[in-house]
């Protein structure tokens, strides 16, 4: 039997590292694309390297002819693309680069697949998103709402959306859109909302912050644990066609309930007091303000009601959406980053010891 042999494109990031662990776990070749960077960005998926079956290529997004040649080297027979500017708010600052990697990234990554002749065998599977639905014109969102994106990110990641479906249908290819709605993990990026207030809990907690800072609360979000979504991502591609499908939990909240239960979770009850630009997460037991609102954080076009209808991936792909509830994430997200925290803790106790110790002879 032929082996399976999947290509991964942002193998680094949240997802990445997730589907890596789920695709070894059933048997595939695992080949990752990596970029150079100036500092090592390989955390997520440290603990892969050196393991069989597992493998690592520099390219990059951006360069055609390194997709080109990466594709022909792996043979892949599923491709999953999930390389992203996925920050929002960054594609605001950096809309160019956003454009060149969220959208006409997509389109090298089914050229190289045309170029070495491989869209009879090679299944695509392409990181789309709930950010598409954008300003939005109904709630929840299914596969027939209609887009309205509402960010650089968004508008880039449509280009992708409409690239896949033409090339399924131009070139009769095997390519699929997950229209996947907010996951988060313990392996989030700091600086998306969820984590970033996973974490400042944590310091709090432990003393090692004094506040947090946030922009829109009232902002909603159908929020799913990463780790439950990477295995949608592969039923998408053993489907037996080839189709988009949205991958959500059916369930809303906002950033101000998500906040206010990762602080529980934490040790801190918060109580919300005033609006908009005045709200404020007061301490309930020393009256502390430790939560603020600052306009830095706002964007210029914000989508705040995302709240997706996973009925089509339940029905016809066998995915639960209900396997991590929002109180389950929010609890493995925020136990993560207390442990974190106070490894930190004792890391730089033990460094500043061994540097009084050296400084006084006591060591050598
Ligand atoms: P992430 O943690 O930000 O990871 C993004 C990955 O893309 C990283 O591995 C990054 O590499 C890589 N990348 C960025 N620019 C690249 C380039 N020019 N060439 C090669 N690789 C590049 O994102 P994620 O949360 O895992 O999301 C995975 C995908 O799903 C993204 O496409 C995102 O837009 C989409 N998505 C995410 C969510 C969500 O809630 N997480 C929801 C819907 C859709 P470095 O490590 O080198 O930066
Ligand atoms: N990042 C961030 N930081 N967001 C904040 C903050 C803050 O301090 N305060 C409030 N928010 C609000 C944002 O305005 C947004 O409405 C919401 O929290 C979620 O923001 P993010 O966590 O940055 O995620 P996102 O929804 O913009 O984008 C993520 O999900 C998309 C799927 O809907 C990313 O993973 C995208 O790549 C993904 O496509």
């Amino acid at each position: 039997m032929k082996k399976n042999v999947a290509l991964i494109t942002g193998v680094t990031g949240q997802d990445g590292s997730y589907l890596s662990e789920f695709l070894l776990s059933k048997g595939y070749e695992v080949h990752g694309l990596i970029r150079r960077s100036s500092v090592d960005f390989r955390e997520r998926i440290a603990h892969l390297e050196g393991t069989p079956h597992f493998h690592l290529h520099y390219a990059d997004m951006n360069d055609s002819m390194s997709l080109v040649k990466l594709v022909g080297l792996v043979q892949p027979t599923e491709i999953y693309n999930l390389a992203a500017q996925s920050h929002v708010q960054v594609s605001f600052d950096a809309p160019e680069f956003t454009a060149d990697v969220d959208a006409v990234g997509v389109l090298r990554i089914l050229e190289a697949v045309r170029t070495n002749h491989l869209e009879g065998t090679c299944r695509i599977y392409q990181a789309s998103t709930s950010e598409l639905y954008g300003k939005v014109e109904e709630v929840p969102q299914n596969e027939q709402t209609p887009f309205h994106p509402y960010s650089p990110y968004a508008v880039a990641k449509l280009y992708g959306y409409w690239i896949i479906k033409e090339y399924r249908e131009a070139y009769n290819m095997f390519c699929c859109s997950g229209i996947l709605f907010n996951h988060e993990s313990e392996r989030r990026g700091e600086t998306f909302v969820t984590r970033k207030i996973t974490l400042a809990a944590a310091r709090i907690a432990q003393g090692k912050q004094e506040k947090l800072y946030l922009g829109n609360l009232s902002s909603l979000r159908d929020w799913g644990y990463a780790k439950d979504y990477v295995e949608c991502m592969w039923l998408i591609l053993q489907n037996e066609k080839p189709e988009d499908f949205v991958i959500a939990t059916g369930v809303q909240h906002s950033v101000r309930e998500f906040c206010y239960l990762a602080f529980k979770h934490a040790g801190i009850e918060l109580e919300f007091q005033g609006e908009g630009e005045n709200e404020k997460g007061i301490d309930k037991k020393t009256g502390k303000v430790l939560v603020e609102v600052s306009p830095d954080f706002y964007r210029p076009t914000d989508v705040v009601n995302l709240w997706g209808d996973p009925s089509k991936a339940k029905r016809e792909l066998g995915w639960n959406p209900a396997k991590t509830s929002f109180e389950e994430l929010v609890a493995i997200m925020v136990k993560h980053d207390m442990e974190k925290v106070a490894a930190e803790h004792v890391a730089s106790v033990m460094r500043t010891n061994l540097a009084e110790y050296l400084e006084k002879g006591v060591v050598k």
